[in-house]
């Protein structure tokens, strides 16, 4: 009965998407396995985020058996394409992108639970058809069903896709059930703090924030939320993570890749605001943040605003800056010739975007006062590494003095985001022999060896997560509004200054020495993270 209806209503057989899980036996085992039925709209469907993550993304959940047993995704954008090409679309890039390799059974049993939907973001009439057509479905299925919309759109279009959302009844479907409309913004959440403000307020308008998924995908990785269990599950960090015992943190986001085809997104933005305002100032408030009450996604949230509250705002006077910013010039990446940020196609040539950042901040409260935070990110660098490196005191200078052979090195925990996840610990240790000589050793601790090495990707746990109502691997409104208001008078002061004070770089070095400086005037110095 059922199956006839979808077919009538869709145009095809969707009728499998009212089959039970399939591994009943996992039933209530997992939040997870629990996932309500949902039809997930993309809004930019035609774009790159979408073939590469999200496409991939659901693939792999479905060979997991994690998307919920009645679904459907529903690409929605401007492009003329037809639902077969769109289909065969997403199948291209599932083949291309996806960490597992692509099985055409498995293809099958997805693709005929993938729609598409043409129309304008800023028009009436695609919203009101489109709630039409979703509508038709869910009851065609005969169960009631959550829309979960994911703007993977351009920002500028975000503020007339969420007035569409609200005008056509979508954002408020199921409204006060379970079964409510969410929405998942993607990044950039607003070019700064007033326009991030702008932003939470125009989706405060149409969903509650507990339904509001402000995606930032480090998050999702699997190493980051690591972080929370290395810190709180273990006795022996918590007493020392303070000013008493640590002389300084050092977080690197660094790339080997360029712009790419994104150069038009990317000069507009810059590392500040493309790496450095979510995903590194994420890694700096997990790192930073008080042990959460509990595991509830407001509790965790409430530490992470805590913390970005108490960081100072960094100095921008020329005597003693806090910032760096910098762009990469011809050089070479993994033994060929690349060229420089100004030569990439579709920057101006008058351009001063920052392709690299890097950052001294301070945070002023009991557990971190005095304790230098830097973060560091960059595009064309000489490693693809992300790593935060907590820097312990040295010990007082009493037994192994400065000599040559005591080569004292400070104690440093390095706890790797990517690509080697993992943590290291940096000890000093006696070299066999009658005398007695020092050296630095290491201990390290594997993803890949203990736990294999074929996890999830992040956008697979996030879209997961937003389908069952988990924000805990998201970011509240008040957290990018406390990130922007750090870095907004930072962006507006180098707006000043164009290219006055932008330093240069090689591509495949390891950022400018300018950077070196900022950490040496502590007598600090970067790691260089070794493969
Ligand atoms: C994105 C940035 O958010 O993160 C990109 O817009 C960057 O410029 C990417 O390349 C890096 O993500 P990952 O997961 O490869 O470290």
């Amino acid at each position: 009965m059922f199956s006839l209806q979808l077919k009538a209503v869709a145009g095809r057989d969707i009728s499998h998407m009212v089959e039970t899980t399939r591994h009943p036996f996992l039933q209530g085992l997992s939040k997870y396995r629990g996932a309500p039925p949902t039809f997930l709209v993309i809004f930019g469907a035609s774009g790159d985020l979408t073939a590469r993550k999200l496409a991939p993304a659901l693939y792999n959940l479905d060979i997991d058996h994690l998307l919920p047993a009645a679904f459907a995704l529903v690409g929605y954008s401007r492009s003329a394409t037809t639902e077969a090409d769109f289909r065969q679309g997403i199948h291209d890039a599932i083949q291309q992108f996806s960490r597992r390799p692509l099985n055409e059974n498995c293809w099958k049993s997805l693709q005929d639970r993938i729609f598409y939907h043409r129309g304008d973001y800023d028009g009436q009439v695609a919203f009101h058809s489109l709630a039409e057509r979703l509508k038709q479905m869910e009851s065609a299925l005969g169960r009631d069903v959550q829309f979960l919309f994911y703007m993977a759109t351009p920002p500028t279009v975000f503020k007339s896709v969420l007035e569409n959302l609200g005008q056509s009844g979508l954002a408020s479907h199921h409204r006060d059930t379970e079964l409510a409309s969410k929405v998942i913004v993607e990044k950039p959440f607003g070019w700064d703090l007033a326009s991030a403000q702008e932003l939470n307020q125009i989706i405060a308008r149409r969903f509650v924030e507990h339904h509001i998924y402000r995606i930032d995908h480090y998050l999702g990785k699997e190493t980051v939320q690591d972080l929370l269990v290395q810190r709180f599950a273990n006795s022996i960090f918590e007493p020392i993570w303070n000013r008493e015992y640590v002389a300084y943190v050092q977080i690197t986001v660094a790339e080997t890749i360029g712009v790419g085809n994104r150069g038009a997104y990317y000069d507009h933005s810059g590392a500040l605001r493309d790496m450095i305002q979510n995903h590194t100032m994420q890694l700096l408030s997990l790192v930073a943040m008080g042990p959460p009450v509990s595991l509830d996604p407001e509790a965790i949230r409430d530490e992470k605003v805590k913390v970005l509250k108490a960081v100072q705002p960094p100095s921008l006077s020329s005597e003693q800056s806090d910032v760096v910013r910098a762009r990469y010039e011809a050089g070479w990446i993994d033994g060929e010739p690349v060229v420089g940020y100004l030569q990439e196609s579709q920057i101006p040539p008058h351009s001063w975007t920052e392709t690299y950042a890097a950052l001294r901040l301070f945070i002023n409260n009991w557990r971190w006062k005095g304790v230098p935070f830097y973060l560091r990110s960059g595009k064309r660098l000489a490693r693809r590494v992300s790593e935060i490196a907590i820097c312990f005191k040295r010990p007082p200078g009493i037994l192994f003095m400065e000599e040559d052979r005591f080569n004292i090195a400070n104690n440093t925990l390095a706890i790797s985001i990517q690509p080697d996840e993992g943590v290291t610990l940096l000890m000093n240790a006696k070299v066999p022999g009658l005398e007695t000589r020092t050296q630095p050793v290491k201990m390290h601790f594997r993803h890949a060896t203990t736990f294999g090495s074929n996890t999830s990707e992040a956008y697979e746990r996030l879209i997961l997560d937003a389908m069952i109502g988990d924000s805990t691997l998201f970011i509240r409104g008040d957290e990018a509004e406390s990130s922007w208001r750090i870095l907004t008078p930072v962006l507006k002061f180098w707006e000043q200054c164009g290219d006055r004070g932008l330093e240069h770089y090689a591509a495949g070095s390891w950022g400018p020495a300018a950077s070196d400086s900022l950490m040496w005037e502590n007598h600090h110095q970067w790691r260089q993270p070794s493969p």
